[in-house]
């Protein structure tokens, strides 16, 4: 029996702001995460839906070297592509946060602040290489040198990619720093182990519970359990980076903790922005701290000892500090993997599709029901765009859509589009309603249990036999011989319309909501709720909308479309080349530049010049001739009375025959689009730039 909370907490992994969403990630994680949460709220449970960005590591870090520019840039670009793919797929978070926000380095430095009071996590001593020249500890992948095991020169410090061996550092053949090629020396360095080991037996025992109230997976249990079988071992939060949150200890500012530490807090912080956005910044407390609450995260199964092992084990040892009482996971439903075209996604090998691409060739949900009813929820499953369209095609439009036209349509011919007073019901009508009745229960029950696929076959189910029923009714028949019959058919017809509105909405969301308008409903399908989709609740006289086509078919055209746009690589979302970031300067040499807040008097064209404009600008003290190559992005009329920056202490330049006294900053990308650098707020003329 399943225990009744009042609250659920839901959270989908943070994905990491290195690169764009594909559909291994929805089916994974964030697809049966939004289909529970919006199942939840339908049965009218109090419902936290938290997500966010995941910006540190070396996933991010690795991203930006790759690209010459800074973590920050990587996680700029992600952060927000990644959210609004999040919201054109539906995804009903309440929160989408990100872990380089200030308020999460507050939740991860308090956490790591108690650990280290509390002598929980512990110091130890390891022997690192540290390459002089840069002072820099080489974190993993930072050194390269000759594998000790198959002599290959390609091998990194923590893998040869060469013959696959894991490499201790420090026993690499002739270590290279891969920033300046200097040979590293070994030093020592200190790092704070949390001591996982010491939970295991709390962990077993609390896994055990939970497996028992809620019913775990069998997969993340054989994967829990080997990680106990082979003892739980002490585990290094804090590494030699500077991206980070900054280990909060004397001496260890240097540090930053650990990405996978940091990044599962960031389920908390993005509760507590959500409380704090709403006004009431204790809310997330009733969610977070509540046993009342149940807390479900859905990930993938690559994080699993994450979830079921080192978080729990952290929220043991803040709740045995005595302080706030967390709650623990009380499932962790990983999913297996998705391939694509039977091949895995892999963002190296450019294998795969970003939702956002898809998104441009179909409506988000018939991707929705086409991962929903194959997500790899016991095993690794497949991803074919050619049963993506059939499932479309002869699943989605043949019979949800088909069975809901029909009804709609013969009832607005023959019943002048009101609900048709049922009269007597016969045998066929009473099935057709005790399935109303039976099916949304055992859906629900399905969704319970993270069965997803389950449920929403069981949705099927009942389109399947609502057509059948209506195919065996024959109302275009009984229209004439037994017009009662024919108003029954219809009356219960229309019933199953509004039960599968209800049961589609937690898959197909934007389909439902249609469906609702056609029912011309008054009240909010999630005001109606969950169990009311077992009800009998249209009323005889009740006037519906025209009918509309719910869902479109797929065309081949359309399936060519994509796949051709798939094999021409360059056409898929760009991602933009960053130029190279320059050598390093001094503080002093960046003081040489004089950089001022000047305002622009007059603007004309240079004749003969396509870029040229000629600019009079006021410094304050003095007035100057400027020529700036901006001609094709700006008209000279709308320059004037604009602040601009400009470096004043430049040596002037003849152009086109005409003095320059300077230059203007404007910022360019790579595709040449250009725009000028303009102080934000009010800036007197003559102001210095640092
Ligand atoms: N960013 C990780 C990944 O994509 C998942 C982090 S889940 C969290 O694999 F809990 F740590 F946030
Ligand atoms: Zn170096």
């Amino acid at each position: 029996m399943i225990k009744e909370f009042k609250r659920i907490l839901v959270t989908a992994a943070l994905p990491y702001a290195n690169g764009y969403l594909h559909l291994g990630h929805l089916a994974g994680a964030y697809l049966p995460a939004d289909i529970y949460a919006r199942y939840q709220r339908l049965k009218k449970r109090e419902v936290l839906f938290l997500c966010g960005s995941d910006e540190h590591g070396v996933a991010i870090t690795v991203s930006a070297e790759k690209e010459k520019i800074t973590p920050q840039a990587i996680i700029d670009r992600y952060h927000p592509a990644n959210k609004s793919v999040f919201e054109a797929f539906e995804m009903s978070f309440d929160n989408y946060s990100r872990t380089s926000l200030p308020l999460h380095y507050k939740t991860t430095t308090e956490f790591f602040t108690e650990f280290h009071k509390n002598g929980i996590v512990l110091e130890k001593k390891e022997q690192q290489l540290f390459c002089e020249k840069d002072s820099l500890f080489l974190a993993d992948r930072y050194v390269e040198g000759t594998c000790p095991n198959c002599k290959s020169t390609q091998a990194r410090g923590d893998q040869c990619e060469n013959c696959g061996t894991w490499i201790n550092q420090v026993d690499l053949i002739d270590p290279k720093c891969k920033l300046c090629g200097s040979t590293p020396v070994i030093r020592e360095t200190l790092h704070w182990y949390f001591p996982l080991g010491k939970y295991q037996k709390r962990l077993q025992e609390y896994i055990k519970n939970a497996d028992e109230r809620d019913g775990w997976k069998e997969n993340v249990l054989r994967y829990c359990e080997g990680w106990f079988k082979d003892g739980l071992q002490d585990r290094a939060v804090t590494r030699d980076l500077t991206w980070g949150v900054p280990v909060p200890v004397k001496g260890f500012e240097h540090k930053v903790i650990y990405v996978w530490f940091d990044a599962v807090l960031g389920y908390i912080s993005s509760g507590r922005e959500w409380a704090a956005g709403k006004g009431t910044p204790d809310a997330w407390k009733k969610y977070w701290l509540d046993p009342e609450t149940k807390y479900v995260p859905f990930i993938g199964k690559d994080n699993i000892v994450f979830h079921c092992i080192v978080f729990p084990a952290m929220l043991m040892a803040w709740n045995d500090s005595g302080k706030e009482q967390y709650i623990l996971p009380a499932n962790v439903p990983a999913n297996e993997f998705l391939n694509f075209e039977g091949q895995k996604f892999s963002k190296s090998r450019g294998w795969g599709i970003d939702v956002q691409d898809f998104l441009k060739f179909f409506p988000a949900d018939t991707i929705r029901y086409a991962l929903a009813v194959n997500l790899p929820e016991k095993s690794d499953s497949d991803f074919y765009l050619k049963d993506f369209q059939a499932r479309v095609n002869n699943e989605l439009a043949d019979i949800v859509g088909n069975f809901i036209n029909r009804t709609i349509a013969f009832t607005e011919k023959n019943f002048e589009g009101k609900v048709p007073s049922p009269g007597t019901l016969n045998l066929l009508d009473a099935e057709m309603i005790s399935k109303i009745k039976k099916i949304p229960g055992m859906v629900g029950l399905s969704y319970e249990q993270y069965r997803f696929r389950d449920g929403l076959m069981e949705t099927m189910n009942l389109a399947r036999s609502a057509n059948k029923y209506f195919n065996d009714s024959e109302p275009w028949k009984t229209k004439k011989s037994n017009p009662e019959q024919c108003a029954a058919t219809l009356y219960v017809s229309l019933q199953v319309v509004r039960t599968l509105a209800i049961l589609l909405a937690p898959v197909i969301p934007f389909t439902a909501d249609k469906i609702w308008k056609l029912l011309k409903m008054d009240s909010v399908l999630y005001q109606d709720g969950w169990d009311s989709a077992a009800d009998i609740l249209l009323e005889p006289g009740h006037i519906l909308d025209r009918p509309e086509i719910l869902i479109q078919k797929i065309e081949d055209k359309r399936i060519e479309e994509i796949i051709k746009f798939l094999e021409d690589g360059s056409e898929k979302t760009p991602k933009p080349e960053a130029a190279p970031i320059k050598p390093v300067i001094t503080i002093d040499d960046f003081s040489k530049l004089d950089l001022r807040i000047a305002k622009v008097l007059q603007a004309e064209k240079v004749p003969k010049s396509e870029k040229l404009l000629k600019l009079r600008v006021e410094l304050g003290s003095e007035q100057r001739q400027i020529l700036a190559g901006i001609a094709k992005k700006y008209e000279p009329e709308d320059l004037i009375g604009k602040s601009v920056v400009i470096v004043a202490n430049l040596q002037p330049a003849k152009l086109m025959g005409q003095e320059s006294q300077g230059m203007i900053l404007a910022a360019s990308d790579a595709n040449g689009d250009m725009k000028l650098i303009e102080p934000n707020g009010e800036m007197p003329a003559g102001s210095i730039v640092k």
